[in-house]
């Protein structure tokens, strides 16, 4: 189910996991901005509660479009359309990530400390954000899910290598299991 047409009866958004190949293509630009964007966006920000994540992108429920949702404990929720990172700080950051697509894995990933974000709202709207903390972290693991690329490729090949081992293991084993 690639297209937010398609999904309109089903009732809560399932979240794609690995193995999904949309997670791995490169997402279109959103050209039809309004309601029907507005109620995905919704649902989205349904399932990211229900999986209490802090950032959801459209490829991750099949949506191959270039949108994402961010919700940071407390805060209201900020969703990005057809985003672009505009600047970068010099100074990165080790942190650990984890992933909706990958339940139960996580990895200290290095990027940026800080980034700065233009984006439009679900309206066509432009904004432009300055993001640091984990807001930058988000919306850049967010933001590389709209390229097809997952927070483990950031990591050295071993490690890369140890994490979906790990993740094969948890995959096969606990099959109905609660994740974040
Ligand atoms: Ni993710």
């Amino acid at each position: 189910m690639n297209s937010v047409c398609n999904r309109t009866s089903v009732e809560t958004l399932e979240i794609v996991k690995l193995g999904g190949e949309i997670l791995r293509q490169k997402a279109v630009p959103v050209t039809v901005f309004g309601q029907r964007l507005e109620e995905t966006v919704a649902r989205m920000i349904e399932a990211l509660d229900k999986a209490q994540g802090v950032g959801l992108a459209a490829p991750q429920v099949g949506i191959g479009e270039r949108f994402f949702v961010v919700q940071i404990k407390g805060e209201v929720p900020i969703v990005f359309v057809n985003p672009s990172i505009i600047e970068t700080s010099p100074e990165t950051v080790a942190c650990e990530e984890g992933c909706l697509s990958l339940p139960g894995s996580y990895a200290d990933v290095v990027r940026p400390s800080a980034v700065k974000v233009q984006a439009f709202d679900t309206k066509g709207r432009p904004f432009t954000l300055e993001c640091a903390g984990l807001l930058a972290r988000v919306v850049q693991h967010e933001n590389d899910h709209l390229d097809g690329i997952l927070f483990y490729d950031h990591l050295s090949e071993l490690k890369q290598k140890r994490l979906l081992e790990k993740y094969e293991k948890i995959a096969k084993h606990k099959p109905g299991r609660k994740h974040r």
